[in-house]
């Protein structure tokens, strides 16, 4: 019989766990302890080494559930983006284990950080590509139903698929927002609302571009709803 604690994978790593996940290679990617400018740095290493593959994987499944979309799956494709949805409340909540580093102790990691910015965090900017193009496959598929944008809302029951992907859009622009409120929180919290970041930056551009969303003419038509049913009412009690 075979010995099923016996590695059959092929690769490093004693165990099949360890080949499959390549915990070896994973669990080297951080400075060794002697390497570290301050203890604290095991903390910002692995926050931001996780936040990025969670990063990846969540690009990885809106670019999936985009095809989806272009095919006109839509239950699959808002199955995705919700999982992807998932994967990115991490990201925003890791920021808060950061916030437990003090000032004093982050500028002596922060010394080591050379011209290093989350401007290109490679996950981060997956996450900008996917996206326009996730938005642009959502309203041609609206466009070939010749549906506004307020009708679609108003027949969500007849159109549930399409109305499942306008909300999977909506929480994926509200986790990106979130993201960056939270960051900006942690960047005045950590080095000061009025200071200049490592790649030259001021802080309060973080500020200024949590006014971008992704899907404007989805939160907007929330706008327009609100005006149509207060317009209603109006007429209802005869002002
Ligand atoms: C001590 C913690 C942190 C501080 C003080 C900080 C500070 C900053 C600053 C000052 C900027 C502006 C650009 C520049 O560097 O000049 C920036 C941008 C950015 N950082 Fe951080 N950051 C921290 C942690 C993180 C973490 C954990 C992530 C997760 C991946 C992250 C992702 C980003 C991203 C994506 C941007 C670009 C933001 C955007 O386009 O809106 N940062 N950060």
């Amino acid at each position: 019989m075979d010995d099923l604690r016996k590695p059959i994978l092929p690769g490093k790593g004693a165990s099949d766990y360890e080949r499959y996940l390549r915990t070896d290679e994973l669990l080297s990617l951080q400075k060794r302890p002697e390497e570290f400018r301050h203890p604290d740095e095991m903390t910002f290493q692995v926050v931001h080494q996780s936040s990025e593959l969670l990063l990846k994987g969540a690009a990885w499944e809106l670019d999936r559930a985009r095809s989806l979309i272009v095919a006109g799956d839509f239950s699959n494709a808002a199955r995705l983006m919700r999982r992807a949805d998932q994967m990115l409340d991490y990201p925003v909540s890791m920021l808060h284990v950061l916030e437990t580093i003090t000032p004093y102790d982050y500028h002596i990691i922060r010394a080591g950080l050379g011209h290093g910015s989350g401007l290109d965090s490679p996950g981060f900017l997956a996450l900008l590509h996917i996206g326009p193009r996730l938005g642009e496959a959502f309203y041609a598929q609206l466009h070939a139903a010749n549906l506004s944008v307020d009708e679609m809302y108003h027949r969500h029951d007849e159109f549930f698929g399409l109305h499942d992907v306008a909300e999977r859009l909506l929480d994926f622009d509200e986790r990106v927002h979130l993201f960056r409120f939270h960051h900006l929180k942690l960047a005045q919290r950590i080095i000061g609302g009025g200071v200049v970041g490592t790649m030259g930056t001021p802080v309060e551009v973080l500020h200024q571009r949590m006014g971008h969303l992704f899907y404007k003419e989805l939160w907007d038509v929330r706008n327009q709803i609100t005006a149509k049913a207060n317009e209603a009412m109006q007429k209802a009690s005869g002002q």
